[in-house]
């Protein structure tokens, strides 16, 4: 069969890893797909700077790379909305599939990005937009599609998570923790989004729009961040046999009439230490989900980070190769029931 030509646009952490993993394990890739899956360009802003990818593969015309004839689908991992948003559009129009890990342009413009899918029947997949290497989208979407999800929360960001436990094991406070997060590498140049809880939002209105089939954009949510949780704040709940961690709790909420709305919120939260998710420590992420029948699951691993990235996006890229090979299509989201949001601050 035919390869399936593969645009990447963007190779940083996690696209150098995808790029590593295409090559590595081309044969193993190509059997479960069905065909093999080729590289068949990759966009960077300055082609110069890197040196160790195939130089005939790389460019730094990311519009005109997606728009190639020889090109299937678009893995998409340069984040931020603009200009990613038309690059995406002009793919999906197209009917190439894509493959994201931008949780900003999702929490904005999800709906945009399905129905131009849905009408050129092209799949729009991005497991590696919330919570790294944990499958927890795919579950969301497809194996709890027969359920009525009740509640989705957890620990969905890895920066602020690693300082609220390091503030937890050393009594420090919440600057010098983040200073040294930086130093360490474990929080960005710019923490921004992290502590101030816009990475943790984005990925609340993801998970909401999918576990409750409604349309909750980063906007819907309320956000509290980190940045004035203090040494005494983690200190008084110690004394509480409690600690503070970050969490998304994406909720379905019945009025006292019986209508229903979506709530969707992170903020510092004080949890008891025995709950599980106070063991959650380091980069790591970890998300309840609360079903009517399924009851209650979790769902645990590293959020964050070049491989385990990459390992949810290469799932995704197998499943579109499949889809492609066996004439499938991925999960709609066309058909939402329109669950309404709740406005925030009310919970
Ligand atoms: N900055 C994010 C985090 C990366 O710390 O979790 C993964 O989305």
């Amino acid at each position: 069969r035919a390869p399936i030509r593969v645009a990447m646009l963007g190779c940083g952490t996690v696209g150098s890893e995808v790029a590593r993993l295409l090559t590595e394990q081309a044969g193993e890739l190509a059997a479960r797909a069905g065909a093999p899956v080729e590289l068949a360009g990759i966009a960077v802003r300055r082609p110069d700077k890197h040196p160790e990818l195939p130089a005939e593969l790389l460019t730094d015309d990311a519009a005109a790379l997606v728009a190639r004839d020889d090109v299937d689908v678009v893995v998409e991992l340069v984040g931020g909305i603009d200009p990613v948003r038309s690059w995406l559009l002009t793919a999906l129009n197209a009917g190439k599939s894509v493959v994201t890990a931008n949780k900003a342009l999702l929490a904005e413009h999800s709906a945009e990005l399905f129905e131009a899918a849905d009408a050129s029947g092209a799949d729009l997949y991005f497991e590696a937009a919330v919570a790294g290497a944990i499958p927890l989208l795919r579950p969301l979407r497809e194996s709890l599609a027969g359920d009525r999800i009740t509640r989705v929360m957890g620990i969905v960001n890895g920066t602020t998570n690693y300082i609220l436990s390091a503030m937890d094991a050393t009594g420090a406070g919440y600057a010098e923790t983040l200073d040294e997060a930086s130093r360490l590498g474990y929080a960005e140049a710019d923490p921004t989004a992290d502590v101030d809880g816009y990475d943790a939002a984005s990925k609340a209105a993801i998970l909401a729009s999918l576990a409750f089939h409604s349309r909750v954009t980063a906007k819907d949510v309320h956000r509290e961040g980190i940045a004035d949780v203090t040494a005494s704040d983690l200190a008084a709940a110690r004394t509480l046999g409690r600690t503070v961690k970050l969490l998304a709790i994406c909720e379905r909420v019945t009025a006292d009439d019986g209508t229903e709305s979506v709530s969707a919120r992170v903020h510092p939260v004080m949890i008891p230490r025995s709950h599980q998710l106070a063991g959650v420590g380091g980069a790591f992420n970890a998300v309840y989900v609360e079903a009517d029948a399924a009851g209650e699951l979790m769902f645990y691993g590293q959020g964050a980070g070049g491989a385990p990235t990459a390992s949810a996006v290469l799932g995704d890229l197998v499943a579109v190769a499949r889809n492609q090979v066996h004439g499938g299509r991925g999960p709609r989201e066309s058909a939402h029931a329109a669950l309404p949001v709740r406005p925030m601050g009310q919970t």
